[in-house]
């Protein structure tokens, strides 16, 4: 199976980045990984109109509910008919600012579920937790709730760790491969890593064994260097 690149964009992007990064990818490239871009609300429909059709496009949230009197919401069916195939859920950004958890999360995973969207659950401990050694056990508590849907292999899982979203921090490789080998383990798939993920250090991390795919913020916003990470080169 090929491992995934995944590009979220947050509260970034525009019509001209769809293009900039359309322009850098020929159509008919093989790709050596299956690439997803995860642009805001908004570009989702020109994104899956201008990108290459190698590429899939995501969402970065969902609403929980099916439809109506929800302003500002985006439900599910809106994102499926925008050209969406996969959603972020959990991600620790939500977690901070939007209060969420794992009630909403589950929530959340079901309405994507129902409209044939592949959630992607983030994630990750705190620079404090993981200076006690207390990942493992932080993250099996973190994914308890979602146990259900991981036996039914109906979610995949980004695991980043909160002090390296933005930081330019990185666990070492060692570390990275021993928190995805433990999540492997338990519950049955190889996560995609996100965290600081560069040009520069991106075909390490994802050589790593139980590295399932990549989750990348900051980098991916430079149509070149992204285009290149999709295409497994180097700068
Ligand atoms: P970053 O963000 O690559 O800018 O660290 C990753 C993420 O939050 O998904």
């Amino acid at each position: 199976m090929k491992k995934v690149i995944i590009g979220n964009w947050k509260m970034n992007g525009s019509h001209a980045l769809v293009d900039a990064l359309a322009a850098q990818i020929t159509p008919a490239a093989e790709l050596p990984y299956t690439g997803l871009v995860c642009p805001p609300f908004t570009l989702l429909a020109y994104a899956r109109k201008t990108l290459p059709a190698s590429l899939f496009v995501g969402a970065q949230d969902i609403a929980a509910c099916e439809k109506g009197a929800f302003t500002g919401d985006v439900s599910g069916a809106l994102l499926a008919d925008s050209g969406a195939t996969h959603v972020l859920i959990g991600h620790s950004e939500r977690r901070l600012y939007h209060q969420e958890n794992e009630t909403t999360f589950s929530e959340k995973i079901q309405a994507a579920l129902a409209q044939g969207l592949l959630p992607i659950l983030c994630v990750g401990e705190s620079h404090e937790c993981f200076d006690k050694k207390e990942t493992k056990s932080f993250l099996r508590a973190q994914l308890h709730f979602a146990l259900p849907f991981l036996k039914e292999k109906a979610i995949t899982l980004a695991y980043e760790p909160l002090w390296a979203i933005g930081t330019g921090q990185t666990p070492t490789l060692p570390m990275i491969q021993d928190v995805h080998s433990f999540l492997e383990g338990e519950f049955g798939v190889a996560p995609f890593y996100g965290g600081s993920v560069t040009i520069q250090n991106y075909q390490d991390i994802l050589a790593l064994g139980a590295v399932g795919g990549l989750l990348i913020g900051g980098e991916s916003l430079f149509p070149e260097k992204f285009a290149l990470i999709l295409q497994g080169k180097a700068l």
